[in-house]
């Protein structure tokens, strides 16, 4: 039976597990195929968790992937650790050229798929005759896995964990089986608490108390590695944000991080975020100054003074890593030719986003409109009138419509009102 879906790289077959050998037999059980494409690459999705949106994450993994082999100029060893139908496990194999991949599932309902995506294009023993073992597929528990691979000393170069909801208890085993100067690809899917709905599920999940301020989203990426980093200095490790990615199907935010063994200064980038809901400002607090909280307008509203933390208040990127990642798709097609224009728009606003001189947080433009009780200034005006008046100034990957700067929100104002009056 095949059922043709309107999407053209999509066809549902219903293929017999068990062929009927007689009439008398009972009956066939039937087993889901979906077949998608994804790159160029063919694959099955069968009845797995599968998100055609989060192929832009799984670009940014195999471009990773394939900057840390070339970087390293050694073998790349990758655990997909929540592998699903396989996809990434066949990608990090097909494009990052992984010379070993572990393609995990804890459901072994998703077995039969997998072996059939990853064999129909990767052969599962290395040519040239050495015997050695290209992939291998597991259906364990993902913290199982890799506190084996810990255990035996049996690391990896590239750990994705392409986790649901806000469970953050892959983080130290992943430490754990992670070599280092290693990457962990990680992931939350929880905007509710990043929202602040959830102050206490912060608090156990990243050790971050987090209330509801008008730049949730990237909270959602700053707790997140902020998370990382407690569960790293717990093993006297640090970890380094090389990118931080956000999606709002989902939401997804996704945090690829380099995990070296040392120690970060407590006081480097781990701190409170104070944000004032009467001026719109907000300011990083560290811990030594948590005793004198108060915002520098004044306020003596009540409860307009909003703290969340600690959480990762540092570059949510690293620039020139954003470039190599930028360089290797136009080399590879990806983007460049009137193609990609999405993938090659995000990594430039990343790019944009990582001028040091820009504070975390974001400034929506209707808060702006709002406070000066104008019409919202257009995105491009206020960000060249912003650098025109000394500010640094970029867009955000995160939300369209708000601007990154380090101008304070009662100038952005003036900046609009005068805008309006031109
Ligand atoms: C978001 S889906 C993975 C999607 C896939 N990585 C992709 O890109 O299409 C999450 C997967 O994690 C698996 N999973 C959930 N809990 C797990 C655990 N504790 N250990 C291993 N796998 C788990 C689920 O069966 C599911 O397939």
């Amino acid at each position: 039976m095949i059922l043709l879906s309107p999407n053209p790289t999509c066809i549902l077959t219903l293929k017999p597990l068990n062929p009927p050998i007689s009439k008398s037999k009972p009956p066939t059980i039937f087993c889901k195929s979906e077949f998608k494409s994804e790159r160029g690459l063919e694959f099955d999705v069968g009845d797995t968790f599968f998100r055609h949106e989060s192929a832009t994450g799984r670009d940014l993994g195999v471009l990773a992937a394939s900057l840390h082999k070339k970087h390293n100029n050694k073998h790349l060893k990758v655990l997909d650790a929540m592998c699903g139908c396989g996809i990434r496990s066949l990608r990090y194999l097909v494009e990052s050229n992984a010379d070993f991949v572990l393609a995990n599932d804890a459901d072994d309902v998703h077995r039969r798929v997998v072996l059939s995506n990853l064999s129909k294009r990767v052969s599962r023993i290395e040519d040239g005759g050495n015997g050695r073992r290209r992939w291998v597929v597991t259906n364990d528990d993902a913290n199982r896995v890799m506190m084996e691979c810990c255990l035996k000393r049996d690391y990896f170069d590239f750990i994705d964990i392409d986790s649901f909801g806000s469970d953050s208890s892959f983080l130290r085993s992943a430490f754990g089986a992670v070599r280092f100067g290693g990457l962990l690809y990680v992931t939350s899917t929880d905007g509710y608490t990043s929202g602040g709905h959830r102050p206490l599920h912060s608090l156990s999940s990243y050790g971050a108390y987090i209330r509801p301020m008008p730049y949730c989203n990237e909270l959602g990426l700053r707790m997140l590695i902020g998370g990382a980093i407690r569960e790293a200095a717990v093993l006297g490790y640090y970890v380094t944000p090389l990118f931080s990615y956000y999606s709002y199907h989902g939401p997804v935010f996704r945090v690829l991080l380099r995990v070296d063994r040392g120690k970060l200064p407590i006081s480097r980038h781990y701190n409170f975020i104070r944000h004032c809901t009467e001026c719109g400002n907000s300011e990083a607090i560290s811990w030594d100054k948590l005793g004198q909280l108060n915002c520098p307008c004044n306020s003596n509203v009540l409860g307009s003074l909003v703290v969340s933390g600690p959480l990762w208040t540092g570059p949510l990127h690293s620039e020139s890593y954003l470039k190599e990642m930028l360089n290797l798709a136009e080399e590879w097609g990806w983007i460049g030719n009137n193609t990609g224009k999405d993938l090659e728009k995000l990594l430039k606003y990343m790019i944009d986003e990582s001028d040091p001189q820009l504070p975390f947080g974001y400034i929506k433009l209707d808060e702006v409109s709002s406070r000066g009780k104008i019409n919202s200034p257009s995105l491009r005006s206020m960000l060249s009138s912003l650098q025109k008046n000394g500010y640094s100034a970029s867009r955000s990957h995160i939300e369209s419509n708000a601007i990154k700067t380090n101008c304070p929100m009662s100038m952005c104002v003036v900046i609009a009102k005068e805008l309006q009056a031109c």
